[in-house]
């Protein structure tokens, strides 16, 4: 199987950081160049008659890296009919169709405009009853390793450090469950419900073991409220108390910053 490598893998880590990370000076610069190299491995998967697994993000931060995919779909080729997707998570309880909920973000942004196969579409249902929330997370498990695990797994970044919805506290070795958000992840959500009280309190989100297990992960983040996390996640020792810091661990992983996400850096500001 060919080896296709992101760039910002290769690069060397910014010193006193523990996980590779580029600075772009801004987010559209980066989310091109993000959408560049997961084009080179979706393609590169179709010439090899293989499948492409992704594990995806919503929120604002991969907007733009959809919005690129989309147009080297429509003017340069690029197919997905090879993609298996699982999303990284979704409120709960949430209607498929409620314009908050994840799984019409995924269409809206991406998936209503490129040939990837609505049986390829993978993310946790966010009307599935309580009692049934552990049988459906295990479902979710066993499709991802039916799939044979991700090729890619791009990641977003709370200010609270959560990746996916594993909130400060998750364990390293967590699967997909159901989970509480925190205060702050649901302040940060009440403008697009339309106030707190309308945003749900709980989630559904793969584990970290989950996500970590994929052969490699880049991790975005853009804007000076992410510098604080971001400052975590790459100089502090890895701890549950900032999820994203966990990352250390992988062996193939990247973060691609704008330099006011990274601007909290002591590399930066020194
Ligand atoms: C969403 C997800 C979250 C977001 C994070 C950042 O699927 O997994 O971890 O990536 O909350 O959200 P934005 O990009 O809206 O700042």
């Amino acid at each position: 199987m060919a080896k296709v490598t992101f760039v910002n893998v290769d690069r060397p880590a910014l010193e006193g950081v523990a996980i590779p990370a580029r600075v772009y000076k801004s987010s559209e610069e980066a989310v091109k160049d993000v959408a560049r190299n997961a084009a080179g491995l979706v393609e590169a998967r179709r010439q090899e008659g293989t499948p492409c697994v992704l594990g995806l993000p919503t929120g604002s931060t991969p907007v733009g890296v959809y919005r690129e995919l989309v147009r080297m779909h429509r003017d340069e080729g690029l197919s997905f009919n090879h993609a298996i997707t699982f999303n990284l998570d979704e409120y709960l309880p949430i209607p498929n169709d409620d314009p908050n909920s994840f799984q019409q973000f995924m269409r809206d942004q991406f998936f209503n405009h490129v040939d990837v196969k609505e049986n390829n579409l993978h993310i946790p249902d966010g009307t599935t009853p309580i009692a049934e929330v552990d049988r459906h997370a295990e479902e979710y498990e066993a499709a991802i390793a039916e799939a044979g695990g991700f090729d890619l797994m791009l990641l977003g970044i709370g200010r609270t450090g959560h990746i996916g919805f594993n909130e400060p506290g998750s364990a390293p070795d967590s699967r997909t469950r159901r989970v509480e958000l925190s205060a702050e992840t649901r302040h940060d959500a009440a403008k697009a419900f339309g106030g707190l009280d309308n945003v749900p309190t709980h989630a559904i989100t793969m584990g970290l073991q989950t996500m970590f297990q994929a052969e490699r992960i880049v991790l975005l983040a853009f804007g000076e409220h992410k510098a604080e996390a971001v400052r975590k996640a790459l100089e502090e020792p890895p701890s549950s108390d900032c999820p994203a810091s966990l990352l250390q661990r992988h062996e193939s992983v990247a973060f691609v910053l704008d330099e006011a996400a990274a601007s909290g850096l002591s590399r930066m500001s020194g």
